[in-house]
């Protein structure tokens, strides 16, 4: 995890947490907010749906469900040809053929999975985030997985793939937990859409 993207993550949490801190006038602290990380479920271990004989954290599996979803939208899209879609973003990706795809796509799903667990409170280990910072990530000069760069209208697209993912998931657009995936999704705008 590198440090743009940290601190951004890091000074939303401060944020909320101070503004829930204060907002009682009496002296009676408020309770401090779950992470997102709990509220999707936390470290309940479940079994893993998609490895027999293992178990999850719960929050972990329902980060890589919305991610899995996320990209299964934005593969439909390319595939139809849907207006706005991103293939020239994700040609890398999908120029890969049979299992070296298959690969891929898994390793996206994965660090994807990692990196939203790491910065919304999973601390297992198995969450830690190892990829690279989400400014070289989104550049194709540092990450040739990466097709072209992306716009604000891009990244509007991208968000908006990942707010139906979270409504296919169990998260309603009209509740407090997905108007706080949003504002994380919003706090990394800035290093991601490089043109
Ligand atoms: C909240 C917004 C986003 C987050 C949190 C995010 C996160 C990530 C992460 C963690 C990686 C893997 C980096 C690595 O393996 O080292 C990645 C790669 C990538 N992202 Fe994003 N991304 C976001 C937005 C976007 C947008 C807007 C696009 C395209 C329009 C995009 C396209 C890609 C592509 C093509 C890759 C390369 C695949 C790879 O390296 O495995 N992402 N992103």
């Amino acid at each position: 995890m590198k440090n743009y993207s940290k601190i951004a993550l890091s000074a939303l949490f401060l944020s909320a947490a101070v503004f829930t801190s204060c907002s009682n006038d009496d002296e009676t602290p408020a309770p401090v907010k779950a992470s997102i990380y709990e509220r999707l479920g936390g470290t309940k271990m479940v079994a893993d749906p998609d490895n027999s004989g293992q178990m999850i954290e719960q929050g972990r599996l329902s980060f890589r469900k919305v991610v899995n979803s996320t990209i299964g939208l934005i593969v439909a899209d390319i595939q139809s040809n849907a207006s706005g879609n991103l293939q020239a973003h994700f040609a890398p990706l999908l120029a890969e053929t049979g299992t070296t795809q298959a690969t891929n796509i898994a390793k996206l799903s994965d660090n994807l999975t990692d990196f939203f667990s790491f910065n919304t409170g999973g601390t297992n280990a198995v969450n830690t985030y190892s990829g690279l910072s989400m400014a070289a990530a989104h550049n194709p000069a540092t990450n040739p997985r990466m097709g072209t760069k992306s716009s604000n209208a891009d990244y509007t697209k991208f968000e908006g793939y990942v707010g139906a993912a979270a409504n296919a998931n169990g998260v309603a657009s009209n509740t407090e937990l997905y108007t706080d995936i949003v504002a994380v999704l919003e706090s990394l705008r800035t290093p991601i859409v490089q043109k």
